[in-house]
C-alpha cells in the first residue's frame, strides 16, 4: 500500500514537471511573486503576468526575440513573463491563447505563424478584456490592442531597389519567399515587385517557409534548371544562406548576388562582414518595445493602433560603419 501511493505520489510529480517545462517564468520578483491582480491596477506596486507566445524558437531570430524580451521584462520586477513556443504548430499557437485567456494572464504578446488562424483567438481574447500585443507577423482586423513591427513593404522596396541598382535588364532572378500564409513573406514579396520597378526576370519563386534547409533544396532546384543566375533575393537571411551553401555545393563559378534580410548581427550582418551576402535588411526584434508598450497598457495609458520598427540596410561599404537607415 505504501509503495503504492509512493508511486501515484512520483507519477504526480512527473506530471507536474511535465506541464512546467513548456514556459519558463522570467523576471519575476520574489517579494511580489503570486500575486495577480487586475490589470487595471497601477503598474508599479502590483505584478502582473504576460503570457507569450512565439511561433517557433527553430531560428535564430526568434530565439533572438525572446532573450529581447526576457532583459526588458527583467528591468522590472513587477513583471513575469510565462513563454510558450508553438514550434512552427499553428494549432498549438491557437490553444497558447486559449490557455492565457483561462488562466487570467493581464497581457498577451503573440507572434503569430500565420495570419488567418491566429485572427480569431486573438480576438476572442481582445473583445474579453484581456490587451493583446501582436509582434512581428501581423494578423487580419484590428480586434488587438497594438501591432509592433517594422515596415515589411519597406523593407521588401528596398531590397528590389538595391538589386535593381545592381543588374542589368536581362538579370536572372531566384525570388526564395518567406511563408506566404504569413503577412511578412507577402509584404516583401509585393514591395520587392515595386522596388525593382520590372528590371531583370524573376524566373524561379519557390516558398521556402522562412527555412534553410528548404531554401537550399529550392535553390538545387533552380540551379538544375538555370546556368546562369544573377541575383537570389531570400525573404531571411537563413534562406539567403541556405541560397549560398546550394551554390557552393554545386561549384558554380559565377556566383550570384545574395540579399537578405533579418541581420542579426551573429548572422547576417556576420554573412555581409564574410562576403557570404551582398546586402541585408534589418529586421528588428521589437521585443524591448513589446515591454515598454505592455508596461503602459498595464498602467491604463493609451497607446498607438500601431508601432513601425526602422530598418537599416547592411553592405559590405557600410557594415563596418553599423550599416544606414532605410528611407524610403
Ligand atoms: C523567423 C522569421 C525571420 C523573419 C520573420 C518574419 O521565424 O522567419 O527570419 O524575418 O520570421 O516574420
Amino acid at each position: 500500500m505504501l509503495r503504492l501511493h509512493a508511486i501515484v505520489h512520483l507519477l504526480l510529480v512527473i506530471v507536474i514537471l511535465a506541464g512546467c517545462s513548456q514556459s519558463e517564468p522570467a523576471a519575476k520578483s520574489a517579494a511580489t511573486a503570486g500575486e495577480k491582480p487586475k490589470s487595471d491596477a497601477p503598474a508599479a506596486s502590483k505584478t502582473f503576468t504576460i503570457g507569450m507566445s512565439q511561433c517557433n524558437l527553430g531560428e535564430p531570430w526568434r530565439v533572438q526575440m525572446n532573450a529581447d524580451i526576457k532583459a526588458a521584462a527583467a528591468q522590472h520586477p513587477n513583471l513575469e513573463v510565462i513563454f510558450k513556443d508553438a514550434q512552427n504548430d499553428t494549432l498549438r499557437q491557437r490553444s497558447h491563447i486559449e490557455e492565457f485567456v483561462s488562466a487570467g494572464v493581464n497581457l498577451i504578446i503573440v507572434s503569430p505563424k500565420e495570419a488567418e488562424p491566429l485572427t480569431e483567438p486573438i480576438a476572442n481574447a481582445f473583445r474579453g478584456g484581456i490587451p493583446v500585443i501582436v509582434l512581428d507577423r501581423a494578423v487580419r482586423g484590428d480586434a488587438f490592442t497594438c501591432f509592433i513591427g517594422a515596415n515589411n513593404v519597406q523593407i521588401g522596396r528596398a531590397a528590389g531597389k538595391w538589386i535593381a541598382e545592381h543588374i542589368g535588364n536581362d538579370a536572372k532572378i531566384v525570388e526564395l519567399k518567406g511563408l506566404m500564409t504569413s503577412i511578412p513573406g507577402q509584404d516583401r514579396h509585393n514591395g520587392f515587385v515595386e522596388g525593382l520597378g520590372g528590371k531583370g526576370k524573376v524566373v524561379f519563386e519557390a516558398d521556402m517557409k522562412w527555412l534553410e534547409p528548404e531554401a537550399r533544396k529550392e535553390m538545387d532546384s533552380a540551379l538544375a534548371r538555370f546556368d546562369d543566375i544573377d541575383v537570389v533575393y531570400a525573404h531571411n537571411d537563413p534562406g539567403a544562406h541556405g541560397a549560398y551553401l546550394a551554390v557552393q555545393a554545386a561549384g558554380r563559378e559565377k556566383k550570384p548576388l545574395f540579399v537578405g534580410i533579418d541581420a542579426l548581427p551573429q548572422e547576417g550582418v556576420a554573412y555581409v562582414s564574410q562576403g557570404i551576402l551582398n546586402a541585408t535588411f534589418q529586421y528588428p526584434t521589437g521585443g524591448q518595445e513589446a515591454i515598454d508598450t505592455a508596461l503602459k497598457i498595464l498602467a491604463g495609458e493609451k497607446v498607438p493602433k500601431t508601432i513601425t520598427l526602422k530598418s537599416r540596410i547592411f553592405t559590405k561599404e557600410n557594415v563596418a560603419a553599423g550599416g544606414a537607415v532605410i528611407e524610403n
